[in-house]
């Protein structure tokens, strides 16, 4: 069994973070997206790892990642020149899979759950693919299943406009080589991309054995800024524990399951977790709130921030409250009492909401 992490693709949604990023390295309680999914695979005994990077972030992805020894699993880098679709991803992806089974997992996606029992009934049942559903609000914008009363899958639609349930395609999917013909034989869709939905539907229709497990616990596409913070906010909240290496000076409180890395102070301010903060940061006279991340090297003054994810090196000063942001990384923010208009140095598509 083999591992297809898909980490390429554009970011577009996850701008500006992306124009200087990998949007699978934005960090989730202070550890990379990415990281969760090689946890997972490598937990379910999947060593054997290939990443679809793209050329204008497979760079700092191999950087962060390495070699895959920390996971004790083998990883090859994988380039995609364009992000022309999941299953063109598969496609190029081809020499090092070769005829093994394989994992694809979307290296943006993360879930609670481990795929280890799924792994089982994939291999147990002999399917020739197995997806794993979940209910979703807004159908639409998903991949979507038909299942019928016995519970049968029907079909698979990409983002429909009649939705036929509220089933969507989670990011995790289980496939045996016979996902490759079919692959072969796909036209691009409407926005150009040759989409795993329809090569799945292709199987199903090719009468090939297509399983589906509904997932449980929370699954969390995090590819834009909200669905980023909420993960920021799960992950903190069932994996977050109580770490103190910093040093924490005797004006200070800190409460719940905070961590807070080596090299870290602080002076005179309330921690309330869950919340992580990295190595080397310093704050001061300030209130960090539940459900915030800040990144190594920061330095918060005079501030208040909650519910907020904060990336390396940045700089938070007299700000009476920050709340549902996301910043990248070096940004800083401070307030002058002197001066009553803003100035803003600000990248491209950049929000500010006041
Ligand atoms: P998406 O989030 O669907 O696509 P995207 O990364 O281009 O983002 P946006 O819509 O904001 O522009 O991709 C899901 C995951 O799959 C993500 O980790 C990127 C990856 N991917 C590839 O590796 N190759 C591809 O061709 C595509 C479309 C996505």
């Amino acid at each position: 069994m083999k591992g297809l992490i898909l980490s390429g693709g554009k970011g577009t949604r996850l701008r500006p973070l992306t124009y200087t990023a990998a949007k699978q390295l934005v960090p989730v309680a202070n550890k990379p997206i990415l990281f969760y999914v090689i946890d997972n695979l490598a937990q379910a005994g999947i060593r054997e790892l290939g990443i679809i990077i793209s050329p204008e972030t497979g760079e700092l992805v191999q950087e962060a990642v390495g070699d895959g020894s920390r996971w004790g699993a083998a990883i090859t880098y994988i380039v995609q020149t364009e992000p022309a679709g999941l299953a063109h991803a598969v496609q190029v992806a081809r020499p090092f899979l070769q005829d093994s089974p394989f994992v694809m997992y979307l290296g943006d996606n993360l879930i609670q759950s481990s795929i280890t029992p799924f792994l089982s009934d994939f291999q147990r049942e002999e399917l020739d693919a197995l997806v794993l559903l979940k209910e979703v609000d807004n159908p639409r914008q998903f991949g979507i299943a038909e299942v019928n009363g016995q519970g049968r899958l029907l079909r698979l639609v990409e983002k429909p406009q009649d939705p036929p349930s509220n089933l969507a395609l989670v990011g995790v999917y289980f496939f045996t080589p016979a996902i490759h013909p079919v692959i072969d034989t796909l036209t691009p869709s409407w926005r150009g991309e040759l989409e795993i939905t329809d090569a799945l539907q292709n199987l199903l229709r090719s009468g090939k054995k297509v399983g589906w497990r509904r997932l449980e616990g929370w699954w969390l596409d995090t590819g834009k800024k909200d669905d980023l913070l909420t993960a920021n906010t799960l992950v903190l909240d069932t994996l977050g524990q109580r770490d103190l290496q910093g040093e924490v000076d005797d004006a200070s409180q800190i409460t719940g399951r905070v961590s807070l890395g080596p090299g870290s102070r602080v002076v005179n301010s309330i921690i309330r977790g869950p919340a992580a903060i990295g190595a080397g940061c310093l704050i001061v006279d300030s209130f960090i709130g539940p459900f915030t991340s800040i990144g190594d090297g920061s330095r918060v003054e005079a501030s208040v921030i909650e519910h907020s994810v904060i990336l390396a090196g940045a700089c938070i000063s007299r700000v009476d409250r920050l709340e549902d942001s996301l910043l990248g990384r070096n940004a800083r923010v401070a307030r002058h009492n002197s001066r009553r208009s803003l100035q803003l140095l600000l990248g491209d598509d950049a929000v500010v909401e006041l």
